[in-house]
């Protein structure tokens, strides 16, 4: 994967995820990790290259069947990605809406996963006036609200303290046990070594052991 001509970022990466596997990433800071999870959430196209996800050839992928795909993704970015303009409560609701949603059925979900990261006072709030981490927390809301296929975390637990940290990662568990694929994105060995899950790691644009 090059972002310029001649810099490659990812070089040979070779990696499979199995349905319902649980990976962990990991590798010095600009190793690649989130352009490895920009690729497979369909924010770039690989320079090089095959790409397949959920059994489908997704290299050369028309834009327009692109949104098909992302409704089965959920994706906690490092930055967030939040929304200003809306409330926190209409940024959690976000996937489930453009899934078509019924609104009772969105408010209940908001409600409960507001109430699950401890954010329901927050209902109302504008994503600016939140802290790192409890934006966090709204973001890794909306990524697993419609129980994605799979979820692919960056850094998910950067800005949150060793026990909400560990709080979140068994919410991925939890997830994971029902059927989704994680993949997710740490420099955090201490929380690595807390699990046994296989660590992909990345060193100079390559996968090693
Ligand atoms: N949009 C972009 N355009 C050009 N170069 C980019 C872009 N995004 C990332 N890069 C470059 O790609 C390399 C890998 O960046 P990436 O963000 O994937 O690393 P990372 O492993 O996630 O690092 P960190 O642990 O700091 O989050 C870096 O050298 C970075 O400068
Ligand atoms: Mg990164």
């Amino acid at each position: 994967m090059e972002y310029l001509p001649g810099q490659e970022i990812l070089k040979d990466v070779s990696m499979e995820l199995k349905r319902g596997s649980f990976h962990f990433i990991t590798g010095a800071s600009g190793t690649g990790k989130s352009t490895l999870l920009s690729l497979l959430s369909l924010q770039y196209r690989a320079t090089k290259g095959r790409i397949r996800m959920f059994g489908e050839d997704i290299t050369h992928l028309p834009r327009e069947e692109m949104p098909r795909l992302r409704r089965r993704v959920g994706i906690v970015l490092q930055d967030y990605r939040l929304l200003d303009h809306l409330t926190v409560a209409e940024n959690v609701a976000l996937p489930l809406k453009v899934a078509g949603e019924s609104q009772q059925l969105i408010d209940d979900k908001v409600k409960e996963l507001l109430e699950w990261v401890g954010l329901p006072e927050y209902h109302n709030a504008r994503p600016a006036t939140l802290s790192g981490g409890q934006k966090q927390r709204a973001a890794i809301a909306r990524a697993v609200i419609t129980k994605p296929d799979l979820l692919l975390a960056d850094e998910p637990t950067g800005n949150l303290d060793s026990e909400l940290a560990l709080r979140f990662m068994y919410l991925f568990e939890a997830l994971n046990q029902s059927g989704t694929t994680v993949l997710l994105a740490t420099h955090d060995e201490h929380l690595i070594s807390l699990f046994s899950y296989p660590v992909l790691r990345l060193k100079d644009g390559k996968l090693g052991k």
